[in-house]
């Protein structure tokens, strides 16, 4: 066995299904004598020493809770060398040999940092936005989208009520598949999201036309990364949706109550599957990749390849970031963009030419 102990923790924001990936890695490295070492806080956690022993009963009632015991912070100390510094005593300190991180893409490199470190790290997804390209699935996407469907139902019933457009809008960083996949399940007549440039001419014209015909209620959901995040794009639409069609209008930000609440069983199920591999790659000798979801297998890709697949699928590329890339493995990785950007295209249209 090469480890005798390891690590887990969660950072960055709280995602529902971290506790059941959390109870993955620990009862999965105990049953296979690895002892484990629960880090509380995320990275901050790792720096300032603030670890307990976890057992199998440790983990017990978990699985079916939102947040994250193991507590969670966006740690920027982590990042100076200082920081690291610490963070290495403290593995050495509890003879950790290795780490878990389960968080999204800022965590991903605090794995890779502690895997150049000397700490080999893999890395669960553990996000609500669901950005990591590299994965068909981040945990905790299912439960937040099914959050906002439910707030989004509610909204139904006052808009048709008042006979009002109700913009609402949704979590998810720069990435639009929040708003994109709950504006198709809660039938929204337009949905704005970053990756599709939003035609609002067109949206105005078509409310004006529908409530000619006497539709009452108009749900539209805009992703927070539209116009870049705090830039007022819901709120200022609404108001615009008002001035130009004469329905009236309300704005909502759902904000942080998405990211609350029990996991969904789709969550669960992806959450126990990606901490439990995650400890079989360790076992394995492997580090410094991000366990993922693809075509419903579990599989493990490297964390540097990831970003950079992230990076081409946001057209973020710089000079040198391919280098270390082969022909095959680029065109691969812009077969991949591509197949993404025409499943998001295809479910927007979709979207739209059902919103009537
Ligand atoms: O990454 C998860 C997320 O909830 C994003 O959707 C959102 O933009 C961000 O975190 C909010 O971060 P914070 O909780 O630090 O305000």
């Amino acid at each position: 066995m090469k480890f005798r102990k390891i690590g887990v923790l969660t950072s960055g924001g709280d995602a529902p299904g971290m506790n059941a990936s959390v109870r993955a890695v620990v009862r999965t490295a105990l049953e296979n004598g690895i002892e484990v070492v629960g880090i509380y806080g995320g990275y901050h956690g790792l720096i300032h020493d603030n670890v307990k022993y976890l057992t199998a009963r440790d983990v017990s009632n978990c699985i079916s809770r939102g947040g994250t015991f193991l507590l969670t912070d966006r740690c920027d100390e982590f990042k100076t060398p200082e920081g690291m510094a610490k963070a290495i005593e403290t593995c050495k300190k509890h003879e950790i040999d290795a780490i878990v991180a389960i968080g999204g893409d800022g965590t991903f490199r605090g794995a890779t940092d502690l895997t150049n470190h000397g700490i080999p790290t893999i890395g669960v997804t553990g996000t609500i936005d669901n950005d990591i390209s590299a994965t068909d699935y981040t945990v905790g996407f299912d439960t937040a989208m099914n959050t906002v469907l439910d707030m989004v139902d509610r909204l139904r019933d006052t808009g048709e009520s008042h006979a009002r457009c109700l913009v609402t809008e949704v979590m998810g960083r720069h990435c639009g598949e929040i708003a994109l996949l709950t504006g198709m399940a809660s039938g929204a007549v337009a949905i704005a999201i970053p990756e599709i440039e939003f035609d609002e001419d067109a949206c105005i014209k078509k409310m004006a036309e529908l409530r000619a015909k006497g539709k009452r209620n108009f749900q539209i959901i805009v992703s927070e990364g539209v116009g870049g995040i705090g830039s007022g794009f819901g709120e200022n639409l609404a108001k615009r949706i008002e001035e130009k069609t004469g329905i009236e209008a309300r704005y909502n930000c759902l904000g942080h109550v998405v990211r609350g609440g029990d996991p969904t069983l789709r969550d669960r199920v992806a959450a126990t599957r990606m901490g439990a591999k995650a400890v079989d790659l360790l076992l394995e000798g492997k580090s410094n990749l991000v366990v993922c979801e693809i075509d419903s297998e579990i599989v493990p890709v490297d964390i540097n390849y990831s970003f950079v697949l992230d990076k081409m699928y946001k057209n973020k590329l710089k000079d040198g970031d391919l280098d270390a890339y082969s022909a095959e493995q680029i065109a691969e990785m812009e077969a991949f963009c591509e197949r993404k950007r025409a499943y998001v295209r295809e479910l927007y249209d979709l979207a739209n030419a059902l919103a009537k």
